[in-house]
């Protein structure tokens, strides 16, 4: 991987986790951090929303960043039960994750909807991890490349740059299943990412935009992924509820050096 990408390994708790386990992980992962000296990758949390307050005082003075699992396109108004991402900014985020496909699919996300969200986070000087990846069926009907572009083309902002925007390729069928594609085929579709992304962003900041991947990332296959030429860190959900494996995961980029 080029120098100028620094990984970041991004955990994605989903809605688990109640207050007072959530802070003990948070505080190993603290102190995890603290023992390595650490400038070769980024951490970050994505908590569950109500947690964000808490999370947010208990990481000052850390390396970890903060993120939030979803935000909505307004910045403010009568949407009941949502949250803008000016308000996330306001609590502490620095990232927010948008299009992940369990609110694609679970809340009828459109490409359209994706793009309203990165850019009111983008507006919020927040970074937008936009997610994109292909179903079971998808890819069995030979489409994942078209998916993945057409997400692509359709969900960035125009004002995105590698700055304010990451990318993470997490193929749905490898979410939450134990199952991932070989290294190979993330490879091939992270280096299409970064092709396209020049079209859609200029090449400078193709080149400099982070590409995660994400599906069933585990501390046993984490550094064949994050070694990988394309593969600038992890977006990972299942294994970032245990500090230690998270802490194993984010290590892997300590040996990749
Ligand atoms: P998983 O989830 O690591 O549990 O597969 C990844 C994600 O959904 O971001």
């Amino acid at each position: 991987m080029a120098e100028l990408r620094r990984p970041l390994i991004a955990g994605n708790w989903k809605m688990n986790g109640l207050r007072q386990d959530s802070l003990l992980r948070v505080e190993n992962i603290v102190t995890a951090l603290s023992k390595i000296s650490n400038s070769t990758f980024e951490t970050l949390i994505c908590p569950p929303a109500t947690m964000l307050g808490m999370i947010s005082s208990s990481i000052k003075g850390s390396e970890i960043f903060l993120g939030a699992q979803d935000c909505h396109p307004a910045s403010s108004g009568a949407y009941t039960g949502d949250i803008s991402a000016e308000m996330l900014a306001d609590i502490g985020c620095s990232h927010v994750i948008v299009g992940h496909s369990e609110r694609r699919l679970a809340h009828s996300e459109t490409n359209k909807i994706i793009f309203e969200k990165a850019s009111s986070a983008i507006a919020a000087n927040l970074i937008a991890i936009i997610c994109v990846g292909e179903s079971a069926d998808q890819k069995a009907d030979g489409q994942t490349k078209n998916v993945i572009l057409s997400q692509l083309s359709a969900s960035l902002p125009p004002h995105s740059t590698s700055a304010n925007m990451i990318i993470a390729y997490e193929p749905i069928w490898a979410i939450g299943t134990g199952v991932t594609p070989n290294k190979y085929d993330v490879q091939e579709i992270h280096s299409m990412i970064r092709e396209n992304l020049s079209g859609i962003v200029s090449s400078a900041n193709a080149n400099q935009t982070r590409i995660l991947y994400g599906g069933s990332v585990k501390p046993s296959n984490a550094y064949e992924f994050l070694s990988l030429p394309d593969v600038d860190g992890a977006l990972v959900g299942g294994a970032s509820l245990n500090w230690e494996d998270f802490m194993a995961i984010a290590a892997c980029c300590l040996d990749r050096e």
